[in-house]
């Protein structure tokens, strides 16, 4: 498998409603690295994630590694190694847990998928205890475990987070949170929306400040947490 290092986004521009709300950024994403992605409500984050994946139509390019995410639908972009785990932590109620992470597989031998499965449920074994429960009946956090057991099973090589602890009590997160050390650690590069920017900036290597949608400030999360002006002025201008 060849090693792609960084997901590299360029001159994005992203409309939604016939109105501009991505101004041209471009920023890239490490692999093995988590980068947070922070900025007041209605700044543009979701709609930046959303393009990258192939949710919402985009100007500007995507790159993962060498290859051009041109024309890809979201299915493809997921296959090519980039998974997103959207808000709101949704998932198929009417299926036990197991058949959701499953329907998330890549298509491949049941082995492989199987293998997929046992990844994701070492990294949420609380998941593997409820594998035959309906998944109504999960709480918010598993709920979201359940979201992101559905990008691990693919086996991404970068995963995309938006608003990881968005309604859920702080101690699911400090687990959703260990769960994303974990895949960076693995070498899967991470993109976090995270809502605490203290929290963001405790599990980032690298962050980025979108205002407006545009990106006003790009480098070291340790550097950010040095210049509290920035984010503060980021988060009163929305
Ligand atoms: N479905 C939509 N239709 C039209 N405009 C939208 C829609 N969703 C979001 N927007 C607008 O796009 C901008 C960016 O929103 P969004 O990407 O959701 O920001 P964030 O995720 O940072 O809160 C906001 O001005 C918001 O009002
Ligand atoms: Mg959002």
């Amino acid at each position: 498998m060849n090693v792609i290092s960084e997901v590299s986004v360029e001159n994005l521009v992203v409309e939604r409603g016939g109105k501009r709300v991505i101004h041209g950024i471009s920023f890239s994403v490490a692999a093995g690295k988590i980068t947070t992605l922070l900025g007041a409500n209605g700044a543009g984050k979701s709609s930046t994630v959303m393009a990258m994946a192939g949710v919402l139509p985009r100007g500007g390019s995507v790159r993962l590694g060498s290859v051009t995410l041109e024309g890809f639908s979201p299915d493809s972009i997921r296959r090519a190694g980039l998974a997103l785990v959207p808000e709101g932590h949704r998932v198929l109620g009417q299926l036990s847990v197991e058949d959701n992470i499953l329907v998330a597989a890549l298509e491949g031998s049941a082995a492989a998928r199987r293998q997929g499965l046992e990844h994701a449920y070492e990294i949420f074994p609380e998941l593997a205890e409820r594998r035959r429960q309906s998944a109504s009946d999960l709480s918010g956090g598993q709920k979201q475990m359940v979201a992101m057991a559905q990008a691990f099973v693919a086996k991404p090589r970068f995963m995309i987070v938006d608003e990881l602890s968005l309604g859920l009590a702080p101690a699911v997160v400090k687990r959703l949170a260990e769960a994303l050390k974990i895949a960076a650690a693995s070498g899967i590069g991470v993109l976090l929306i995270e809502q605490f920017a203290n929290l963001a900036l405790d599990l980032a290597d690298q962050a980025l400040v979108l205002e407006r949608g545009c990106l006003v400030f790009t480098g070291a999360a340790v550097t950010l947490r040095a210049q509290p002006d920035i984010l503060h002025g980021a988060y009163l201008a929305s």
